[in-house]
């Protein structure tokens, strides 16, 4: 969600800056801005929609320059135009400013510097007001202005600022927005994200919260709150700016469902002995700990959220403790019952989802203990947490989450087993059962990955449907849901999950001639319920696409057409079931003609509340 890359050095920052911000354009933005400091002056180009856009726009203008900033918007306040693109400046356009997250306390600032000040605001944004904060407070030192703007505001946010007055730095302040520092040689850089940065350095700082980092072209000096520098560990990235290309895929998103396998493979093999036993190193979980909670929350958001639902399953199947899943934008308001015997377990790809933090800092509060299953490594909920188990699924770059989703779920049934083994719940020979099942999944779904021509014949036939239904029941109602969500937010087709013996106290009634429901029947010992679900629905016209075991051909009765999955225990199916489904959604959005991995409202990481 908007994206930031700031250049100080000998090279073109204009480039560099424009490539950056392109590599950041799977976090959704609705407009592009950049600022060069040229002949004594900040030039400011902005651009209404995508980067190539602004590209183009300046690409006959010489703006070549060491210092810049430059940031892709996703409004928040005031609509997606170019007055209200960043960068912003100040009154005489001395302060140019890139922002991501919001200032909570604008409105007041705003009217506090257009009556102190007679500031006139030439845009409807927050952003506006922190270039303008520090353009009054500007008196021959940068860094102090930033400092006095920074104490005046409220919120969320991730800044970046240039001054041509001072032209020889480039400063930038971290506050819940996330902000990397990239360390070159006669030249430094920042970033909402290191897959900007990966193309011209592999040394980071990551900044904390409440820090402020001077860049000049060959130094960073960080600052905390109190002004005082830091000393700050280098991050050195070692997977390869490949991983974050296409590679010959169509979309991030088909290129993501194909690394399934392999990011699976991964997740378990970080945890698993050769002799499959469950190591959490780093994981401080003891048996004395499980007896003593009385409870889990998990929490999350969007997919996270339903991979959360299937956890759920596995936790109190396996481990017998009971188990509450919450959207965390909900639970942080709803006063919910955690003390220091709750453990809470956040679930997030990106780790800077904002709701899931605030919720996380609201459990911590209230004593709970913290266990996160995050894909960033080092990012605001992994750092925040007690303990973290790392989904290893590599960077998830297309906005719909998908292999993310699934090492998510691995990272759960792994928490299960090990909970259900620690209080005895769950004996060794079970257990090695799952692991082995576990372990063959990779295989399994590369079998699945086999079909996908099958899956796109059928996307063909239906992706003109303007409403679809997605039932199941026990883990594949959390699957449900997220294959509603996969299919609404790349397709934009309305689409609604439901458990699918619930069907029938009130949802039925929107089932007419042709309503296309997709039936997922993985579960054995559900199987026949599943059965009857689905006849209640032909039976009054639906179109029904059934997901099944290979074997469990009785759904072939019912279902005009099916998709089957390779057999495996009932409780780890989400993790094949799920795949079919993301598949579904991605041709259909391809014959739709939909912009799959930049969907039009969303961002990959939503940083605002
Ligand atoms: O980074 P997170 O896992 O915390 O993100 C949570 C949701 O915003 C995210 O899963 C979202 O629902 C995806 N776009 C779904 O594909």
């Amino acid at each position: 969600m908007c994206g930031i890359v700031g250049y100080i050095g000998d090279g073109n920052a204009k480039d560099i800056i424009i490539d950056g911000l392109k590599k950041l354009e799977y976090r959704g933005y609705d407009s592009a801005g950049i600022a060069v400091y040229k002949d004594g002056k900040l030039e400011i180009r902005k651009r209404r929609g995508r980067i190539v856009n602004l590209e183009e726009a300046i690409s006959n203008e010489d703006l070549q320059s060491g210092l810049g900033i430059g940031h892709t918007r996703w409004a928040t306040h005031g609509a997606p135009s170019e007055l209200n693109s960043h960068p912003h400046s100040n009154a005489d356009n001395t302060v140019a400013v890139v922002h991501n997250g919001i200032i909570e306390n604008f409105a007041e600032l705003r009217e506090w510097l257009s009556k102190e000040y007679g500031i006139v605001f030439r845009s409807e944004t927050d952003t506006e007001v922190i270039a303008q904060l520090i353009g009054i407070y500007y008196d021959g030192d940068l860094l102090d202005a930033v400092y006095r703007a920074v104490d005046k505001m409220r919120g969320a946010y991730a800044i970046g600022v240039i001054c041509s007055k001072e032209p020889d730095k480039l400063i930038a302040v971290r506050k819940e927005s996330p902000l990397v520092i990239g360390l070159g040689t006669d030249c430094n850089f920042i970033a909402s994200d290191i897959p900007a940065l990966l193309k011209y350095v592999r040394e980071l700082y990551l900044l904390e919260n409440n820090e402020t980092a001077v860049l000049t072209r060959n130094a960073v000096v960080i600052y905390d709150a109190e002004r005082k520098s830091v000393k700050r560990d280098v991050l050195h990235v070692t997977w390869d700016a490949a991983a974050a290309e296409k590679e010959g895929y169509d979309h991030f998103m088909m290129k993501e469902i194909h690394e399934q396998p392999k990011g699976i493979s991964e997740t378990l093999n970080r945890r698993l002995t050769p002799e499959g036993e469950i190591v959490l190193d780093g994981i401080s979980l003891t048996k004395e700990n499980l007896e003593n909670f009385n409870k889990i929350y998990i929490v999350a958001c969007g997919t996270a959220y339903h991979a959360g639902l299937v956890g759920k399953f596995a936790i109190e199947k396996l481990a017998r403790i009971p188990v509450e899943v919450d959207v965390a934008s909900e639970f942080r308001y709803r006063d919910p019952f955690v003390d220091d015997k709750t453990l809470f377990i956040a679930i997030s790809q990106s780790g800077e989802t904002l709701d899931t933090l605030a919720a996380l800092r609201e459990a911590k509060k209230k004593g709970a203990r913290i266990l996160s299953v995050v894909n960033v490594v080092g990012s605001s909920v992994a750092r925040e947490s007690d303990d973290v188990f790392y989904t290893w699924a590599g960077p998830e770059i297309a906005v719909a989450s998908t292999k993310a989703y699934t090492t998510q779920l691995v990272c759960m049934y792994l928490i299960a087993l090990y909970m259900g083994r620690l209080k005895g719940t769950l004996s060794k020979a079970e257990c090695d059962k799952y692991i082995g099942e576990l372990k063959s999944i990779p295989e399994k779904l590369e079998r699945i990955l086999e079909k996908e021509a099958d899956i796109e014949e059928i996307a063909k036939q239906l992706y003109k449907t303007e409403q679809v239904f997605f039932i199941g029941r026990g883990p594949d109602s959390g699957v449900s849901y997220e294959g509603s969500l996969k299919l609404k937010e790349i397709s934009y087709i309305n689409s609604f999950a439901i458990a699918a013996g619930e069907l029938k106290h009130g949802t039925i009634a929107l089932i007419e001639q042709g309503t296309l429901v997709v039936a997922l029947a993985t579960q054995d010992r559900l199987f026949e319920k599943m059965l009857s679900n689905i006849q209640e629905v032909k039976a009054r016209g639906a179109y029904v696409m059934g997901i099944a075991k290979e074997g469990n051909t009785d759904i072939e009765k019912q279902s005009d057409c099916v998709i089957y999955i390779p057999d495996c225990m009932d409780e780890v199916s989400p993790l094949l079931a799920v795949v079919p489904l993301q598949l579904l959604a991605y041709y259909i959005a391809k014959l739709r003609g939909c912009d799959i991995d930049k969907p039009k409202n969303l961002a990959k990481s939503v940083t605002v509340e």
